[in-house]
């Protein structure tokens, strides 16, 4: 894998619904932004980004203090868009489907299996190489959907550079036999539907379907050499001291890992710290304690973050600072 330097950071905040995701960026991003200007993007359809921080967000990016700008992603005109361009490019490469009303068809495929992730995977992309032209940003962090949605998106960009790469070899197969009719008949290939001639390419830099297949390859290469470089993606996994989040982390590093996609740190987020422990209390503190051992036994080479369970709600950003007091470990990645 070639990384691509982009000359700036990129985080992820993954993991189980609840457990403080949004919290953690949002706490993240605030700190970040005194030193680097930053971006902090909500990835989930259930967005609380703008709650957290106290500051009403939309799709364009919404400065909250100096150097921070959020955006809530808009989810349906997210997947409108992407599936707009889709039908347009197919009606782009395949002239003749026009006869067809491919347009009919966005209602039906909104609801089709996996539009969400690729959809967010579109964004994703968008949003990194609209920051390597314009330099905007130095940091961009992404608060994401629970893990499930998020494994699925990240998986994504694996999963269709082996399809892309089989349907390019198909392709260039079907160029290849285009062109020997063609010497056979000293012609071009010709389709007519309804009256009209369309002359089908030959030539892959003629092709409209190979010179597609080339694109979306250039933008999964782009993003794999993004999220799986250390130097600059940073995935953080968020859990509670509590069993099923963690265990739930488990699966989601295994899998990460399966996908060459590094995981750098583990916060322990609402951690109960109290010195007199009452007794209707004490089988919560003693399975924290079982919880606490099971992170250091599963998350060996992970470097760990302790957040205490805070009284007050972390909403708004002087309280966020209740949270980020502890992250300074994270906050390495960007200085470094
Ligand atoms: N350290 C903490 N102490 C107390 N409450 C917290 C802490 N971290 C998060 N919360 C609260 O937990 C809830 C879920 O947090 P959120 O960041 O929305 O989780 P996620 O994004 O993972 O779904 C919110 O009400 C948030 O204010
Ligand atoms: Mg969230």
């Amino acid at each position: 894998m070639v990384y691509k330097n982009v000359g700036f950071k990129v985080f992820f905040f993954i993991g189980k619904g609840g457990v403080g995701k949004t919290t953690c960026a949002a706490a993240f991003a605030v700190k970040v932004a005194r030193y680097k200007r930053t971006l902090i993007i909500s990835l989930d359809p259930a967005h609380n980004l703008g709650d957290v921080l106290g500051v009403e967000l939309s799709e364009k990016p919404t400065r909250v203090v100096d150097n921070l700008f959020a955006v809530e992603v808009d989810f349906e005109s997210m997947i409108r868009s992407h599936l707009e361009n889709l039908v347009d490019k197919v009606k782009g490469m395949y002239r003749y489907l026009r006869v067809l009303n491919l347009d009919s068809y966005i209602d039906v495929l909104r609801y089709s299996p996996g539009i969400e992730e690729y959809a967010t995977l579109d964004k994703i992309t968008e949003v990194l190489k609209w920051n390597i032209s314009r330099g905007e940003y130095e940091v961009i962090v992404f608060d994401t959907p629970p893990t499930g949605l998020t494994l699925r998106i990240m998986a994504l960009p694996s999963i269709s550079s082996i399809w892309v790469d089989k349907l390019m070899k198909l392709r260039i197969q079907i160029l290849d036999r285009r062109r020997i009719i063609e010497k056979i008949t000293g012609e071009k290939i010709k389709t007519i539907i309804g009256g009209r001639v369309f002359e089908a390419p030959s030539k892959p830099e003629d092709d409209p379907v190979y010179n597609e297949l080339v694109r979306i390859k250039s933008d999964i290469n782009l993003v794999n050499s993004i999220v799986k470089n250390p130097a600059t993606t940073t995935t953080v996994i968020v859990v509670n001291p509590e069993t099923l989040p963690i265990v739930e982390a488990k699966r989601a590093l295994n899998f990460l890992g399966k996908l060459g996609i590094p995981v750098k740190y583990i916060i322990v987020n609402k951690v109960l710290s109290v010195t007199q422990i009452p007794e209707n209390l004490k089988p919560k503190i003693e399975e924290q304690e079982r919880a606490l051992r099971m992170i250091n036994e599963y998350f060996t080479n992970l470097k760990v973050v302790k957040i205490p369970f805070l009284c007050e709600e972390p909403k708004g950003l002087s309280k966020l600072q209740n949270i980020s007091i502890h992250m300074d470990k994270i906050l390495a990645e960007v200085e470094g």
